[in-house]
């Protein structure tokens, strides 16, 4: 009995210290003490956002054998690898938080945790991979922004590194659509195409709506979250319909408007409806990624055995 009201005086001393933190603005560490909720929360955000990045190497590698130039592959295969850096550096910051590697992995491939539900679409010209750097990296850009300020320390900084590559992903992808735009007829067509596909999917990367995100309260107080979705939404679609003026291209909204009293661009509504189909499953390439990455995964295996028997033999070593 006793002890137990200790425990309860402990945590609540624990929390109180923890909310100070938070409120201080200062960045809490792995080896701090916080609440369950938060570590789960944390998990749950960073493991996705990993998940994103690996999966998300799967519609651009597509291209990569087929990119136009030796100087288009050679920027698409180091983005691509980019990618699947901040994939491994977020899954060992993930690691932190007392999870492994290998259950996260299985989260994703039992389709337990999810992954950006765009990456379930496929990239069919070579314009998708302008409309991806541009407009995906893009979305991810201004959302990562603002998670460099997120309170988790090893999230944080890793958002730091990972922006910097970011840019000049947006970058790689803009390029393309610029010299496509100002290209034939046909290779302005293919870069509309290309835009009016992503777009949407795009605006859906921020997540629901405020009203109905079911996680956006508690990350917000807990500052997990800085910024809400909409308000980050908004702030993609302002800075969007600028560079879109810029490309030449008809806008992929026509109910986009400008809004003199807010001060932003108005659009139109989204279809909610197809984002909870396909992020619970039925986008067209779902099953696609994940039985690619299963199979990607299986046939690294002898990789894993090497490291293992690799250790063994250190510790043996060491022993002797
Ligand atoms: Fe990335
Ligand atoms: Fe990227």
């Amino acid at each position: 009995m006793i002890s137990m009201d200790t425990k309860t005086i402990d945590e609540a001393v624990e929390l109180a210290k923890f909310e100070q933190k938070i409120a201080n603005e200062e960045k809490i560490e792995p080896s701090d003490w916080m609440p369950e909720a938060y570590r789960k929360n944390v998990i749950r955000q960073m493991s996705q956002h990993a998940h994103s990045e690996i999966i998300g190497m799967q519609p651009e590698g597509n291209w990569i054998t087929r990119a136009p130039t030796l100087r288009r592959k050679a920027v698409l295969l180091s983005k691509v690898q980019d990618e699947g850096g901040h994939g491994l550096y977020l899954y060992s910051a993930t690691e932190t938080l007392g999870i492994t590697r290998s259950e996260m992995i299985e989260a994703l491939q039992s389709r337990k945790a999810k992954y950006a539900s765009i990456f379930n679409y496929p990239t069919l010209t070579w314009a998708d991979i302008g409309a991806i750097g541009w407009l995906v990296d893009g979305a991810a850009i201004v959302n990562q922004i603002s998670l460099q300020r997120t309170s988790y320390g090893p999230y944080a900084r890793a958002m730091v590194r990972i922006c910097k590559e970011e840019s000049f992903h947006q970058r790689q992808g803009y390029e393309i659509m610029y010299e496509l735009a100002h290209g034939t007829p046909v290779q302005k067509q293919m870069a509309q195409d290309a835009m009016n596909r992503f777009w949407w999917p795009s605006l859906m990367m921020f997540g629901p709506h405020d009203a109905d995100s079911a996680h956006s309260g508690q990350s917000i107080l807990w500052k997990v979250k800085r910024e809400s979705n909409d308000f980050l939404r908004q702030k993609f679609i302002d800075q969007s319909v600028v560079q879109i003026e810029v490309l030449g291209l008809e806008l992929p909204d026509p109910e986009i408007v400008w809004n003199e009293e807010r001060g932003h661009y108005d659009s139109g509504p989204i279809d909610w409806d197809e984002f909870k189909r396909v992020i619970n499953g039925g986008g067209p390439c779902n099953y696609q990624r994940i039985k690619h990455h299963k199979k990607a995964h299986q046939e690294g295996e002898w990789v894993r055995e090497a490291v293992r028997a690799y250790r063994l033999k250190q510790q043996t070593k060491n022993v002797a």
